[in-house]
């Protein structure tokens, strides 16, 4: 299995990375047969799509080969940032019918936000399934340091990221049934409304 954690901050020293740093190498002593990617959106650094914008065919490739995906997305302005809305208008179709796990990130006691928001609209056009759990990683400096290792004295957040990623793993197996199904392959709307 293919999964793919996408670090939602554009910012060159965000938290969000340290939180994908470990997901992705606790991803790998999970799912050892498997692969991991990681796009950092500050590495990414794509354009704001615009009417006739081509999308970065690297990354495309990326998203297109995930099966599932980790969304590490920090809290800015009670929001999820405008550069992850972004990836949407460029590549809404990489998402259609595969399972995303969201933890989000706040350097405070925030991080409710980004959760609801992307679980209430994004799902429409994309097609995309948020599975059931979410895990927020609040005061994120006091948990996480830059090498993607845990400084917390309680392993809670440990333990609910493991349990996000296990569930997601057997979503992964369990949606790839849909994408092979002949309703999937009909695409008979485009639109999930
Ligand atoms: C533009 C901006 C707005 C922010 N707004 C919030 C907020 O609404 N709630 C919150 O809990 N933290 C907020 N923060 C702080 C983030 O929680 C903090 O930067 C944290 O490290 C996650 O972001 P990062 O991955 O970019 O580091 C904001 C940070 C920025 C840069």
């Amino acid at each position: 299995m293919t999964i793919c954690i996408i670090s939602a901050s554009t910012r060159e020293h965000a938290a969000s990375k340290n939180v994908a740093q470990y997901i992705n190498h606790h991803l790998q002593s999970l799912n050892p047969d498997g692969q991991t990617s990681l796009l950092d959106l500050h590495q990414a650094n794509l354009p704001l799509w615009q009417e006739g914008a081509t999308a970065d065919a690297k990354i495309e490739q990326q998203l297109q080969h995930a099966q599932g995906f980790v969304f590490v997305v920090p809290e800015w302005h009670g929001m999820v940032p405008p550069a992850f809305k972004n990836i949407f208008f460029y590549f809404n179709a990489c998402f259609a019918h595969k399972p995303v796990y969201i933890v989000s990130v706040s350097a405070g006691n925030g991080g409710r936000y980004p959760i609801s928001e992307l679980r209430m609209s994004n799902y429409k056009n994309s097609f995309i399934n948020y599975i059931p759990v979410s895990t927020i990683v609040d005061h994120v400096n006091d948990t996480i340091n830059d090498q993607g290792e845990f400084i917390a004295e309680t392993d809670f957040i440990a333990q609910r990221i493991d349990e996000g990623l296990q569930f997601l793993l057997q979503y992964t197996q369990a949606l790839s049934q849909v994408r092979e199904s002949a309703i999937f392959k009909e695409g008979r709307f485009k639109n999930g409304l």
